[in-house]
């Protein structure tokens, strides 16, 4: 049996987490989950934010599942780098892939477009980019302060990504990929990007291929999401693209992802695509839908496809049943995605 580490780290975190493992419980009893406490908390109390002997025990799992790491309590940075994206690259998790759809009840971008007719994903390069932590600062504080932030991109960073999104578009009805970049203004990655993508692109003479610049994607992300199949995009566009696609595909409470190792050699980690959400945390308000999707991208990649979409099956129930403006209560979705799961 799987062996499943949890990380529910900080504000609504630990809240919709707990709604996923009810999920996975029922649809895959006696999954052995241990539970890692790690975020603000432990970094308050101990000063800790990921120690090695964690990080080592954390290897040995065959998937993570994660809440949102991130708290106004600590400075900006000590937990999301310093946690989140330290498990991303240690466990080079190089895709990350975020789908999003549009589902029945929820309602469509500027009410053009209709459930059934979004569903798109997002593969997110997700170990170098502007997140790759190269850059500097000098003369802190004073007048002449210089502040840099740099963009790795590696020809074999880009290209094993690229590989992943060809290799998805080719398993889906659609077969499209779309790059996107800024390649008029960064021409150095965005020619590196390009060029690679062309490469991949012919040997994929099956898969329709799109280029757009990451300005116009963000408006036609808005404007006609069903243009999408499969978007592949570096670091930091994919993140922003990521909270729009969530936004116009019935909310950021809805999104999903999984941050995967596709070589198997580490872990994969999946996670809402929110973050802690400090305005609301503690209320019971969240909705624990973006984690239990992250649980069911969790189970498809330990092979339990039939649990899998037991658990997408019940989101699409859940949400048809909804009734917009009325408030939900977490706990409440979570026991009904379970027992719709397993009915
Ligand atoms: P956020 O995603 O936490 O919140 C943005 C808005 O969306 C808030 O109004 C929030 O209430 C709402 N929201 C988020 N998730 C929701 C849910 N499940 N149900 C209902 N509403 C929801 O983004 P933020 O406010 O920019 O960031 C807060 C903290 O989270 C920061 O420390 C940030 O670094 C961190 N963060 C972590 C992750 C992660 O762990 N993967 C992702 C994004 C942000
Ligand atoms: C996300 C988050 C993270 C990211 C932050 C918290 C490091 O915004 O998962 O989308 O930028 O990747
Ligand atoms: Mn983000």
């Amino acid at each position: 049996m799987a062996r499943i580490a949890v990380v529910a780290g900080d504000g609504i975190g630990p809240e919709v987490v707990a709604q996923a493992r009810k999920v996975i419980d029922a649809v895959l009893p006696g999954v052995a989950a241990t539970e890692y406490d790690l975020g603000a908390a432990r970094y308050h109390r101990t000063g800790e934010v990921l120690p090695e002997s964690v990080l080592t025990e954390l290897a040995g799992h065959d998937a993570i599942l994660l809440g949102a790491v991130g708290d106004p309590t600590v400075p900006p940075g000590v937990l999301e780098r310093g946690l989140l994206l330290k498990l991303r690259f240690a466990f080079d998790q190089y895709v990350n892939l975020r789908p999003s759809r549009l589902w029945p009840g929820t309602a469509g971008p500027l009410g053009s477009v209709k459930p059934g007719e979004v569903d798109l994903v997002v593969v997110r390069e997700g170990t170098e980019g502007l997140y790759a932590g190269a850059g500097g600062a000098l003369h802190r504080g004073t007048p002449a302060e210089i502040a840099t932030e740099e963009s790795l991109n590696t020809r074999h960073g880009v290209e094993r990504v690229v590989r992943d999104a060809f290799a998805r578009a080719g398993r889906r009805e659609r077969r499209k990929v779309t790059l996107v970049h800024k390649t008029n203004v960064l021409t150095h990655a965005g020619s590196l990007w390009a060029r690679t993508f062309e490469a991949v692109a012919a040997e994929h003479p099956d898969v329709t291929t799109e280029y757009q610049h990451v300005d116009a994607a963000a408006m036609f992300l808005v404007t006609q999401p069903q243009r999408y199949d499969v978007v592949v995009t570096d670091n930091l566009f994919g993140d922003i693209l990521t909270d729009i696609a969530a936004a116009v595909t019935g909310g950021i409470g809805l999104a999903a992802s999984g941050s995967i190792n596709p070589d198997g050699t580490y872990p994969s980690m999946f996670e809402p695509v929110h973050g802690s959400a400090p305005d609301i945390a503690g209320r019971g308000v969240a909705d624990p839908v973006a984690a239990v999707l992250s649980a069911a991208l969790l189970l498809d990649q330990l092979g339990h496809a039939d649990a899998a979409a037991r658990v997408t099956a019940a989101v699409g129930q859940e949400l048809a049943a909804r009734t917009p403006g009325v408030p939900l209560h977490t706990a409440e979705v979570g026991d009904r995605l379970a027992a719709y799961a397993v009915a």
